[in-house]
């Protein structure tokens, strides 16, 4: 079975954008989402594919939402829960990418998050949601210029 992950880039007070804007610009950042998730199947919401539409290629992509979405060979679904279910089926490693509202929906569905902490705090709308660390296992954690990246997987009960 595919494993299901998050990936997100949060400000130390979980900001990861303000509106359509995310704050920040770290380029090694962006170049470790881009690695991770290249070739592998991502899923987002119906906001995040609109602001990603030129950089979707690469990868499969499923968008969530409560519309079909009609845009190369984009999927669409109606629910986070299907959206995984079906991205299990092209048998790659999946990578939940957001926004806010996805994150708030997948984050009891998914085994790994990998998680860059932006060093600082921002001003924004659109939050990661609160979990507790005592519920997950610190896979790897690497300081890099400008931000912490941890990978952490679901502790077992
Ligand atoms: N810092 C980061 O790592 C990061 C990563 C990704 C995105 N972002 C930021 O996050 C922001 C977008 O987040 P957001 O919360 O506004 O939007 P979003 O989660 O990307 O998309 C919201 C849309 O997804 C669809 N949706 C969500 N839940 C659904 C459900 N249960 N059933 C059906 N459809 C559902 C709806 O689309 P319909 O209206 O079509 O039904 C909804 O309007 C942007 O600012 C983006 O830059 C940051």
């Amino acid at each position: 079975m595919a494993s299901v992950s998050i990936v997100v880039a949060m400000a130390r007070n979980r900001v990861i954008a303000s509106g359509d804007k995310i704050p920040w610009d770290v380029k090694e950042d962006r170049e470790l989402f881009r690695d991770l998730v290249k070739g592998k199947t991502a899923i987002m919401g119906h906001r995040t594919f609109d602001l990603m539409k030129p950089n979707l290629p690469g990868r499969h992509n499923v968008v969530v939402s409560s519309s079909d979405i009609s845009y190369g060979g984009i999927v669409s679904c109606r629910n986070i829960a299907d959206a995984i279910g079906f991205a299990q089926g092209y048998g790659d490693d999946i990578f939940v990418i957001g926004g806010a509202s996805i994150y708030a929906q997948a984050i009891g569905l998914v085994d790994h998050m990998h998680i860059s902490y932006i060093d600082g705090e921002y001003t924004g709308d659109k939050l990661f949601p609160e979990f507790s660390e005592k519920d997950w296992d610190v896979e790897s954690r690497q300081r890099f210029a400008g931000f912490e990246y941890v990978v952490y997987s679901r502790k077992r009960k």
